[in-house]
């Protein structure tokens, strides 16, 4: 089992647009048991993949040349005991449109304000890397006027 986490710059993209993004990736992924999370807000994508390696390799080969993003970089990859995402989902994150996802993501980077070394429950490091790259997204959004 393997996981990977990126970070992307979306490309001007509208509701309908992401919802095929999403709808595609729940077929595929379920097909070929990847599970993870996406986070898209303010035109920044961060993925979070987990799965058998060459499936999710040859996944994230065909995530880096989707031209409906760019600046692709990987933050952290590795093997895994387990997964962490028992199903495939997608997380709007917007202050303007209130969801239960976003709810949750506030919820899981909020409870360890400022110890970012607290991250212990997580014991994957490129899970603990999702989590903070979304923490400094959720960060970011709050400190905008
Ligand atoms: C940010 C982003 C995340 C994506 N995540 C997935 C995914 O998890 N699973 C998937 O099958 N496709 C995902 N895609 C779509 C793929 O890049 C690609 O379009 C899709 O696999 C179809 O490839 P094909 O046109 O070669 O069949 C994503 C695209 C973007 C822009």
């Amino acid at each position: 089992m393997y996981n990977l986490v990126y970070k992307s710059i979306a490309k001007t993209l509208s509701t309908s647009q992401i919802n095929e993004i999403l709808v595609k990736s729940r077929d595929f992924n379920s097909k070929h048991d990847i599970t993870g999370c996406l986070i898209y807000h303010e035109g920044v994508f961060i993925q979070y993949l987990e799965g058998g390696s060459k499936d999710v390799l040859y996944l994230f080969e065909r995530i880096k040349v989707d031209d409906r993003h760019y600046e692709v970089k990987l933050l952290s990859n590795g093997n895994i005991y387990s997964r962490e995402f028992d199903t495939w989902s997608m997380a709007f994150l917007s202050e303007e449109i209130p969801n239960e996802a976003f709810e949750y993501i506030k919820l899981m980077v909020s409870s360890n304000d400022g110890e970012d070394e607290d991250m212990s429950v997580i014991p994957n490091p490129t899970t603990k890397k999702f989590w903070l790259a979304v923490k400094n997204l959720v960060i970011r959004l709050k400190h905008k006027t």
